[in-house]
């Protein structure tokens, strides 16, 4: 059986079609306007909504849009005065279900509403669906580390939400990644996320594309456009690269925020709408803003929830898994040579898992044999990391002390890089903590 919401301005008819559905056994809950409809929704989240559209006919289509552009639509049927056709036919484009006329018939309206009711059933299973496959896709996601799994618990946390999320990292940290995966677990999963890059238009196409305009704002404006935000209404917006906005579009942008409404060009009317929004870069933000090129109160709205992704060198536990994870999905299997693995997880990958997932891709393509052994990696990457001591030195007869020769090693190493102990284990080819750990144990001093 279903929850059904009706919707009538008319007591008395309301009443019928209520008492009819009731008897079937289905839950019925009424409304007597538009407003108080929309409340009902978010209270019980009807699986059909039966609404007359005698109100004033813009009223009951704007009802109509504003149930379909819900996250979790219920399906609506709408009660039309006999020979409304054209009515009935511009609710259907708004998103409705179906429609009936009156006076209502109890059986078509017994099996209308059994229909709608099914139709919602399956539209939720196949979210679930997608939901699950979202959350295994999420497995594909590598997170190793302690800071990306806690980011990954931050990501569960905030896709229950409709908060604003700021995203922020270095170039191929995983951005947008991270904004898919919040979206997917998200109510709107179930649509598609649009993103757009802020970066990649002029200030007055961003405008255009963002807001949409009506026709004949400007020259070339040949018919009314929807811009994305309009668009998206009900999903998810994810804006790249926002510190690249102008100053005047981040004004626009702040008042979408704060109004939930949204004017084409050269547009005169309001338009409500729906959105989350997810927005990232690469960029400063505090710098922008004291350089008066970022709106502070857009910052505000915008970072309600920030979540910083760390570059790849201060979590290199990752490293070894998204190598293994894009060998993988090279689709060519190799194994890493232990000593290639050593040089790959020291490597500081100034472009991030980006520059992690290309080298790979590289190497399937260019390196015949089914191991990656050291004299494969790219030069620039081994060149810094041999060490010749181990290839080019030979033991003495009379041997050595060992201890002795890697004291002087590392306060050689601390010498050449003036005192700087994450610039003398680049030099030894290790980490700086393994660096400190043992020029600790020679009592050696650096910074
Ligand atoms: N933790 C991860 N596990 C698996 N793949 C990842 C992970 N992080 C990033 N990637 C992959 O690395 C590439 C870069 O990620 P993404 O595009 O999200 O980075 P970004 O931070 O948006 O970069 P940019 O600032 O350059 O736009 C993508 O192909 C993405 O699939
Ligand atoms: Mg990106």
């Amino acid at each position: 059986m279903a929850n059904v919401l009706v919707v009538d301005t008319d007591v008395s008819e309301r009443k019928m079609v209520s008492d009819i559905l009731a008897a079937e056994g289905h839950s019925v809950f009424q409304a007597g306007s538009a407003d108080q409809a929309i409340q009902q929704v978010e209270e019980y989240q009807p699986d059909v909504v039966l609404t007359d559209l005698k109100m004033p006919e813009k009223e009951g289509l704007a009802l109509v849009e504003k149930l379909a552009a819900r996250p979790e639509p219920s399906e609506v049927i709408v009660l039309t005065a006999f020979g409304s056709i054209e009515t009935a036919v511009k609710a259907m484009r708004r998103g409705a279900y179906d429609y009936l006329n009156k006076p209502v018939e109890k059986d078509e309206l017994l099996l209308v509403v059994e229909r709608a009711a099914e139709k919602r059933a399956l539209r939720q299973e196949s979210r679930l669906l997608k939901q699950e496959l979202a959350r295994k896709s999420a497995a594909g996601l590598v997170a190793q580390s302690e800071a990306m799994r806690k980011i990954l618990e931050l990501v569960a946390k905030v896709a229950a939400s409709d908060a604003t999320v700021l995203i922020l990292g270095e170039s191929g940290t995983g951005k947008e990644v991270v904004a898919r995966m919040i979206h997917q677990q998200s109510l709107r999963g179930a649509r598609l996320m649009q993103a757009i890059n802020c970066a990649a238009f002029p200030e007055t196409l961003l405008e255009s594309e963002l807001f949409g305009y009506e026709k004949g704002t400007f020259t070339g404006a040949q018919s009314r456009k929807i811009g994305i935000i309009e668009a998206v209404s009900g999903s998810t917006l994810f804006l790249d690269e926002v510190a690249d906005m102008s100053l005047g579009t981040q004004a626009k942008l702040l008042r979408v925020l704060q109004e939930k409404e949204i004017r084409r060009l050269g547009g005169v009317t309001n338009i409500p709408v729906d959105i989350r929004l997810i927005a990232a870069t690469n960029k400063n933000l505090e710098e922008a803003m004291s350089a008066g090129a970022f709106r502070q109160d857009l910052f505000y709205r915008l970072s309600v929830i920030p979540i910083k992704i760390p570059p790849l060198r201060e979590r290199r536990e990752d490293i070894p898994a998204l190598l293994r994870h894009f060998i993988t999905q090279s689709g060519r299997p190799k194994i890493l040579e232990p000593r290639a693995l050593a040089v790959l997880t020291e490597y500081d990958w100034p472009g991030n898992v980006r520059e992690l997932q290309s080298m790979i891709e590289r190497m399937a393509v260019l390196s015949g044999g089914d191991r990656i052994r050291v004299e494969d990696l790219p030069l620039d990457l081994t060149e810094r990391k041999k060490t010749p001591g181990a290839i080019v030195w030979e033991l003495p007869e009379e041997g050595i002390n060992l201890e002795k020769w890697e004291k002087d090693l590392l306060s050689q190493a601390l010498e050449k890089s003036g005192g700087v102990m994450a610039a003398a284990a680049r030099l030894l080819g290790i980490s700086s903590r393994t660096f400190q750990y043992r020029a600790n144990k020679f009592g050696l001093k650096g910074r």
